[in-house]
């Protein structure tokens, strides 16, 4: 029997898939569709911050416009005291999955700013999340704006909340950082448990007939998946900290790779949309009939062993080899 276990931030998971923030993981419906193919925990849709501070503007504002109004007039307007905002959504969202399913829930919070993250991150906790994702959403477009000033957001934002939280941390980058490894570090030492490598950024792209620019959203392919599993092998067995792999992650010869880098997990999103939750059932047998074919007893034993730390060449996973790469290119 294939032990396919693996541990993530602290928590025993029974297999190494989790699908991450996306619309499936938001309804209990589909949340309970996914853990029954056998998703091991889940990463709730992110809680916005953009969307939190536009709400209590616009409560403020009513509230506001409300108390400079006649005594008469205020009757009229309904005092919303039945008012659920989205925070409260999220807590409800919260302590319904953690009633209904057996697998760790991991909260996500996205947002750039510390002011609001404590209190909100410790009512995340409150509400019973296992731990908590921050998506430090930020394109770091002003020139004045140094690589060191960048970095220092993310560190302050998680020292902050590691004070006041005391769940497992996970921090979802960007690979836009000049040292990844580096950065990894450096939240580690900040109280980071893991890290999952690497966010997507959507592309906004030009619509040539308005000249005007069109947010679109693309589904990922299994190429992107290369990247993240470069470097997760590049950094397991030199800092202590759980790695997440996401992004591209579609079939499971891209999953086993990622193991073999030294991921603890694999998120999932785009092939869930694509496929539908049942997928899950048919990756972990797939990863499971490839562990006895290569006659490994376990995740844990296969787990890491193509990561940097214990390639006979690390070379060929760094720059080294670029040479020789694209020289062997045939017209
Ligand atoms: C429709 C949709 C909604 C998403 N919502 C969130 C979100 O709320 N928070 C977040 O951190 N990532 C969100 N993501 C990103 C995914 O969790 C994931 O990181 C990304 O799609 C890359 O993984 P994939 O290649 O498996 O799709 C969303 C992606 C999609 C397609």
């Amino acid at each position: 029997m294939i032990d396919l276990s693996t541990e993530y931030l602290g928590l025993k998971l029974a297999n190494p898939l989790v699908p991450s923030s996306s619309p499936l993981t938001g309804e209990l419906d589909s949340a309970k569709r996914l853990e029954d193919a056998g998703a091991s925990a889940l990463v709730l849709p992110s809680l916005f911050e953009q969307a939190i501070e536009y709400e209590q503007k616009q409560l403020e504002q009513f509230v506001h416009s409300q108390a400079l109004g006649h005594y008469e007039a205020q009757s009229y307007q309904p005092v919303p005291e039945d008012y659920t905002s989205e925070l409260d959504n999220h807590l409800e969202r919260i302590q319904q999955f953690k009633a209904s399913l057996d697998i760790p829930v991991i909260a996500s919070l996205n947002g750039i700013s510390t002011s609001g993250w404590i209190d909100t991150g410790k009512e995340l906790q409150q509400a019973g999340a296992d731990a908590l994702e921050l998506n430090v959403y930020y394109i770091a477009a002003d020139p004045d704006t140094s690589s060191v000033e960048v970095e220092n957001r993310y560190l302050q934002l998680l020292t902050d909340l590691r004070q006041h939280v005391s769940i497992p941390i996970t921090m979802k980058l960007s690979s836009q950082f000049s040292s990844v490894a580096n950065m990894v570090l450096k939240l580690q030492q900040a109280g980071a448990h893991g890290v999952s490598l690497f966010n997507r950024f959507y592309q906004p792209d030009i619509d040539l007939e308005t000249l005007r620019i069109k947010p679109q959203l693309e589904l990922s392919t299994p190429m992107e998946s290369l990247l993240r599993i470069r470097w997760i092998a590049l950094i397991r067995g030199r800092i202590d900290i759980s790695l997440a792999a996401t992004g591209g992650f579609h079939n499971a010869d891209t999953i086993i790779k990622a193991l073999l880098a030294g991921a603890d997990v694999t998120h999932l999103c785009s092939v869930l949309l694509q496929q539908g939750p049942s997928h899950i059932a048919t990756l972990n047998s797939r990863i499971t009939r490839w562990l006895e074919e290569h006659e490994y007893e376990s995740v844990a034993q296969m787990k890491g062993s193509v990561c940097r730390s214990c390639a006979i060449n690390p070379a060929a996973l760094e720059h080294s080899n670029y040479l020789d790469v694209i020289k062997s290119y045939e017209a």
